[in-house]
């Protein structure tokens, strides 16, 4: 084994941890036989309500959430503003301010310096011009002085343009969400001291990472294509994403300077809905949404933002305290080595991040995927023809996942890890494959939603586990209903890699 392969993980105080793969093996079904559906063996039909892993850290969930409920992140008065504005009732944004401003103008008492501090106001957060500077016939100034607040209004109406409430609420509901998962995400962690569980996957990202570069460099395809560099390139680009203190300052700081500029421009106007909705508008005119990524949040995903790799802290949760490394690899490990080759995989009639992508090795996966479909369909399979993704990110990080097993067992890949309750005995290796359904494991049947580029879930494990461990790890027959919808192993990059040549 290379010094370079070597995985290092972190693993303390199990004696209270909660294991949530060990405690998946209450879902087995004994009387399926592994091989004859492998997914429904270990997660069965009707077995739980939705999602194995969100029911098992339900609770714990619901605390983390009870905990945050009076942080200043989730009090602020902006999103309360925000949430109980009555957009249904109000005219298109420009006819909205007009309007507004026809009211304060009629307004008795009302000075003509307080209407040119509205009109600056409206002008700053309408075009975006900063100080009262402004351009021709987006000057608003001289409408404070006219007398007849009907044709002032009128006037500044013909100013504005059409913008749809949607087109603004939208953006702003989607700030708001991502800017509080981050938070939230960051204090599940660091709530929970997940610390050492974030370096394990941050580990586990790096070891598979020096791995996939060995094996592109080894690649009949990728070499004969003259393509090593940049496919090297587009490898190492890649990182997990762990630098909580610059997400948290940066998301933190937004939300508060945001809440300020609220609250300043209200101290200008009166305190009514109305003029909240208006200084709701004006404070968001800075932000810019581009920037706003989602880096950590609670609920079970994982995202490949290329080049950073991001994960729910239920992954940290699970790399921090599920015990045996062997059933790590197969849950968490699987997942990262799925994030990670997102970046590697491509449609070879169209490659995007990379310049070239072998067919032979697109078409075996393709293959693959629509004979396990045909095999084990239950409502409905079938993802997005055009969408080579996800499907290969399965097989390409499932291979990954499994080669740092190897390194980590080699000979004590058939010992026991635990014994089940019919005296059954569970190997590392099947401990392995078995994590892989449960951290998928869904009690309804498997349905290809449209709009979603993934597989259905009992297709995909029932799909990846054509790897040669599998059948080895389970004894399984040639004739078994698994081993007859295994076509031929995709390898995807490695010395036993298609050649295809240009
Ligand atoms: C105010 O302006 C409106 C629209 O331009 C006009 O119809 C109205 O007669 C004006 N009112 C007075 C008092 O001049
Ligand atoms: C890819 O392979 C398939 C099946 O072998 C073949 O029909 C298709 O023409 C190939 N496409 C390219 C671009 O070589
Ligand atoms: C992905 O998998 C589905 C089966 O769920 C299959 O129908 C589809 O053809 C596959 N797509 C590709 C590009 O591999
Ligand atoms: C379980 O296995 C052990 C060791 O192989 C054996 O001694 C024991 O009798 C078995 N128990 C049952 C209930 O089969
Ligand atoms: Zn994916």
């Amino acid at each position: 084994m290379k010094p370079s392969s070597l995985l290092i993980l972190v693993f303390l105080s199990q004696a209270t941890a909660f294991d949530v793969i060990r405690e998946a093996f209450k879902l087995i079904d004994e009387n399926v036989n592994p091989c004859d559906n492998f997914y429904r063996h270990a997660c069965p039909l009707r077995s739980i309500k939705g999602r194995y892993i969100e029911d098992a850290y339900g609770s714990k969930l619901f605390k983390l959430k009870a905990k945050t409920a009076e942080a200043v992140w989730n009090n602020l008065a902006i999103q309360e503003t925000f949430e109980r504005a009555h957009y249904k009732e109000f005219p298109s944004l420009h006819i909205f301010i007009a309007k507004l401003f026809q009211k304060q103008c009629e307004t008795e008492h009302v000075t003509t310096e307080e209407k040119g501090k509205f009109l600056e106001l409206i002008q700053e957060t309408w075009f975006n011009h900063k100080n009262s500077e402004c351009v021709y016939s987006e000057c608003l100034g001289a409408l404070a002085s006219d007398r007849n607040c009907t044709r002032a209004s009128e006037l500044l109406e013909s100013k504005l343009y059409y913008r749809p409430w949607d087109e603004f609420t939208t953006t702003l509901r989607v700030f708001f969400i991502q800017t509080q998962n981050n938070l939230e995400g960051i204090n599940a962690i660091l709530d929970d001291d997940l610390r050492e569980g974030v370096s394990n996957v941050k580990n586990i990202v790096e070891t598979m990472k020096k791995k996939l570069l060995t094996w592109i460099q080894q690649t009949p395809w990728v070499i004969n294509n003259e393509a090593i560099e940049s496919i090297m390139a587009e490898a190492e680009q890649v990182h997990h994403y762990d630098n909580f203190a610059k997400t948290f300052r940066y998301n933190l700081n937004l939300l508060l300077k945001l809440e300020q500029s609220y609250l300043k421009c209200l101290r200008d106007l009166d305190d009514t809905e109305k003029f909240r909705v208006f200084c709701m508008l004006a404070a968001t005119n800075n932000i810019d949404f581009k920037k706003i990524s989602m880096d950590f949040f609670t609920f079970y995903n994982a995202v490949n933002g290329h080049p950073n790799l991001y994960f729910s802290h239920l992954f940290y949760d699970m790399a921090k305290n599920v015990e045996s490394p062997a059933a790590l690899l197969g849950s968490v490990g699987f997942i990262a080595g799925h994030e990670l080759s997102h970046s590697l995989i491509e449609d070879a009639n169209q490659p995007e991040l990379i310049p070239y992508f072998s067919n032979d090795s697109m078409q075996c996966i393709q293959n693959q995927y629509q004979t396990t479909c045909d095999s084990f369909k239950e409502t409905s399979c079938g993802a997005n023809d055009n969408q080579i993704d996800e499907n290969g990110s399965d097989i390409l990080g499932i291979q990954l996942a499994y080669s740092l097993f190897e390194d980590i067992y080699s000979e004590r890949k058939k010992d026991e890890y635990i014994q089940l309750r019919y005296n059954n005995t569970i190997t590392n290796e099947q401990m392995f494959f078995y994590s892989l359904a449960f951290i998928s494991c869904k009690g309804e049947p498997g349905t290809q939603s449209e709009m979603d580029p993934h597989s259905p879930w009992n297709i995909r494990i029932n799909a990846v586990v054509q790897h040669p461990g599998f059948r080895d790890a389970f004894n399984c027959d040639v004739n078994s209903p698994m081993v007859q919808s295994f076509n031929d192993q995709c390898v995807i990059f490695g010395e036993k890699a298609p050649l295809t040549r240009k």
